[in-house]
């Protein structure tokens, strides 16, 4: 038997475990499984829509995912070793944020429609067409696997700014 789920901590950047480069699944077994029930509270508890397992520290290609609104059942999505098969050539803009670069939102630009293939919560092949917010959640979170931040997608003078103010922060947090 497994514990109760365990809210994790998420880390915050600039910190290099954000930038290692996550290794697939071997197979999704209770133990992946425990580690996604985790993800996932530490993600509502957040709260936030997505998370990578890289974010608490466990270098997997793990992702999980909760775009449902609040007047809405949720709707959790357990992607395992997920591979982009397709992706359109347009470039859609959206706000993103992250959780481990808090208090921070900008504008990105990504493919607008791409289509996933992936392990699900059981172990099973599926596919998935994504677009609007969806399909840019997927994208980011994909890129926490290659230890992509979105920031890392701004100017360089953006994100150094970001990036001096969270260091700024932490400081401040382990003073305090
Ligand atoms: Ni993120």
């Amino acid at each position: 038997m497994f514990p109760a789920m365990t809210i994790r901590n998420i880390i915050v950047a600039p910190d290099p475990r954000l930038k290692v480069i996550s290794k697939p699944v071997d197979a999704v077994t209770d133990e992946m499984r425990a580690l996604m029930d985790d993800m996932l509270e530490t993600m509502y508890d957040a709260p936030g829509i997505g998370l990578a397992a890289v974010q608490i520290g466990v270098p997997l290609r793990i992702i999980v995912m909760d775009l449902a609104r609040e007047d809405e059942e949720p709707q959790p999505l357990y992607l395992v070793n997920p591979e982009i098969i397709e992706a359109s050539g347009d470039l859609v803009p959206y706000d993103e944020g992250c959780l481990s670069v808090p208090d921070f939102y900008e504008t990105v630009e990504r493919p607008g429609h791409v289509t996933l293939r992936y392990l699900d919560y059981q172990g099973e092949i599926r596919e998935m067409k994504a677009d609007e917010m969806l399909a840019t959640c997927v994208q980011h979170e994909m890129d926490h696997l290659e230890g992509i931040l979105f920031v890392d997608h701004l100017t360089r003078l953006r994100r150094s700014m970001i990036l001096r103010k969270l260091t700024k922060q932490k400081r401040l947090e382990e003073s305090a």
